[in-house]
């Protein structure tokens, strides 16, 4: 989705802001722009396309202002296009804007300023705010946009420059991210952290309805009210070299590589081996408040919503409390029940899902103790949750989900056993659990050194248009999620089912050019999936099987095998999804995607 650079200080803010640009390119965007102090006015540049497209229109522009902002658009209303990008203007080209989000009410707004003589170049709801804003202005910069944005209902992350104060850029915020990076007689404005930690690990977030007055050497907040605010400034706690693919072709491919991390990095420090006991520290329960809950809503999107699925399993095996677990851009417009003693989970990688802060925001409304599983360090979603715990699983670059989703699963692992051992689980069963996670890693660094294996399986299915993800139990939501990854960054059709229901319509579809991916490691229901592999067999399909170590007899039956190690049956997804991830980036490679930016979709999906 669209991003934001902001920059104010004493070096040329032109290499700064393409440079940031660039780090948020992963967002996924089709334009960009920028917008930079020069004699005395405002220069603008913006281009349809790529950032390169617009870093050749600048080539002859020799701009040394040191202050400016720029914009990566993911267009929403109005179609991509060099006019429709930000930075955007108001009538004398005094003011120009970047923002993040939807104004809703842009048409009225629009409506009322043409009456008034203002002139409108562009489709986009945006612009009005650069009109409103001039509409707004009497001298004070921050009053102007502060009042403007009384009037506007919507969302938004903003940065404004105006050339009568050639000192200051404004920022503010409401449902749309935006973090203030603290330099040296520079500082610094970002819709995330990524363009920021090359120049500084001091940021502030800013809260909802808060406007900041940014100047090279100092910065103001203020709520909309008029309120000072004083924000705690957080430290990042990642460096820039983890946000770079170092020898990896692509930063899906590195962040699978990452998965064995993720899963340490998730349970570092939260698990007692002796006691078999974890404690994820962030959920601010006591051990009573816990015993006391009666039942785990779990809500999230896309990956993260499978992870949830695996962790209904999970929790309820261990801990014997009933999951419900929900697609939260669904949840926030059911009427959901939220009873004492209901709990509720959001799960997100960016802690900026718009569908699951909204829900998040739903359950809290209706009394609900909303908890956070984030990766993001200080979103939204992490500042908004009554609690909860970060997986650190480092930046994820690439738009599809690969390590967050390995510590998402981790995290619900840990979470199982800390409400099961507040239960009924024996000390037994905690201490095995947690010698077998501890040991996941190393098993998961086995099966990618299967990846030219994986790699050459990927090439030789590629001819294929269409593909079959089937798995039951615990393994169920792993197909889901490989499915989700294969369609999304290699385009092929793909469609999970729970293994048994093949056969109650979908099996029509099988013919050997309809192959099927099936999860089947030795689990308790590997007899029963063997049955059913039989009968795609006898209809011609091909399969893949993703199955355990030592087992000979599925390769008699199906075409292919991937081999993972043993584990315990509720921890068997954080490898089975490993392979399946390895798959969906070969193929996509194979088929020459842009495996890291797949069309039509944006990293954080900061809309509805
Ligand atoms: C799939 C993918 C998306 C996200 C979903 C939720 O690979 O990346 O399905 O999982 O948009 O995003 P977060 O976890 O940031 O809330």
């Amino acid at each position: 989705m669209c991003g934001i650079v902001g920059y104010i200080g004493s070096k040329s803010a032109k290499p700064i802001l393409l440079d940031g640009l660039k780090k948020l390119e992963y967002r996924g965007y089709d334009s960009a722009g920028i917008a930079i102090f020069e004699n005395d006015g405002i220069q603008l540049e913006k281009k349809k396309g790529k950032i390169a497209v617009l870093e050749e229109a600048l080539k002859g522009k020799d701009w040394k202002g040191t202050v400016g902002i720029s914009h990566t658009r993911w267009a929403t209303h109005g179609k991509p296009s060099s006019i429709n990008a930000h930075p955007h203007t108001d009538c004398k080209e005094k003011i120009a804007i970047v923002h993040n989000g939807i104004i809703e009410n842009y048409l009225q707004i629009k409506n009322r300023l043409i009456e008034k003589g203002h002139n409108f170049i562009t489709e986009t709801d945006s612009e009005v705010l650069a009109h409103l804003i001039e509409e707004e202005y009497h001298g004070d910069l921050s009053e102007a946009v502060r009042s403007a944005l009384t009037k506007v209902e919507g969302t938004y992350g903003i940065v404004v420059m105006h050339s009568d104060h050639p000192n200051l850029i404004i920022t503010a915020r409401k449902g749309s991210p935006v973090v203030i990076g603290i330099g040296e007689g520079e500082n610094f404005v970002a819709s995330d952290v990524t363009p920021l930690i090359s120049h500084t690990k001091n940021v502030v977030y800013l809260d909802d309805e808060e406007i900041a007055e940014i100047s090279a050497d100092k910065y103001r907040i203020f709520t909309i009210g008029k309120e000072e605010r004083n924000h705690e400034v957080s430290k990042i706690d990642w460096g820039i070299e983890d946000a770079e693919k170092k020898h990896y072709d692509h930063f899906m491919q590195k962040e699978i590589f990452e998965e064995g991390d993720a899963v340490y990095n998730a349970m570092r420090g939260r698990v007692i081996p002796e006691e078999g006991i974890a404690h994820l520290g962030g959920l601010n329960m006591t051990d009573d408040e816990m015993r006391a809950v009666k039942r785990i809503v779990i809500i999230a999107c896309g990956t993260a919503h499978y992870a949830g699925r695996v962790g209904e399993y999970m929790i309820e095996r261990y801990a014997n409390i009933p999951v419900e677990v929900e697609y939260a851009s669904e949840f926030r417009y059911r009427d959901p029940v939220i009873d004492e003693g209901t709990i509720v989970f959001a799960i997100s990688q960016s802690g900026e899902t718009a569908d699951t802060l909204a829900a998040m925001q739903e359950a809290k409304r209706r009394g609900a103790k909303t908890l956070g599983i984030v990766n993001s360090v200080g979103s939204t979603i992490a500042r908004e949750s009554d609690g909860g715990t970060y997986i650190h699983a480092g930046p994820e670059i690439g738009v599809a989900s690969t390590k967050a989703f390995s510590g998402q699963l981790t995290a619900l692992a840990i979470l199982a056993l800390q409400f099961g051992r507040l239960r009924d689980m024996s000390v037994s069963t905690g201490r095995k659990l947690v010698k077998e996670l501890i040991d996941i890693p190393e098993k998961i660094e086995n099966i990618l050194t299967q990846n030219d294996f994986i790699r050459k399986l990927s090439e030789k299915y590629s001819i294929y248009e269409d593909f079959f993800f089937l798995g039951r139990g615990i393994n169920y939501p792993i197909a889901l999620e490989g499915a989700l990854k294969l369609k999304e960054i290699s385009y092929i059709h793909a469609e999970a089912y729970p293994m048994a229901e093949l056969k109650h319509g979908p099996i029509a579809l099988i013919d050997d050019k309809f192959p099927c991916v099936v999860v089947v490691p030795k689990d308790d229901y590997y007899e029963k999936n063997i049955s059913n592999i039989q009968e795609i067999k006898a209809r011609d399909g091909r399969i893949i099987a993703i199955a355990t170590e030592g087992d000979k007899e599925i390769s008699k039956i199906v075409d292919d095998v991937i081999y993972i190690p043993p584990t315990m049956d509720l921890l068997l997804p954080l490898l089975t999804i490993v392979p399946l991830h390895l798959f969906a980036y070969h193929m996509a490679v194979k088929l020459g995607r842009d495996v890291d930016k797949p069309r039509n979709l944006a990293k954080s999906v900061t809309v509805e």
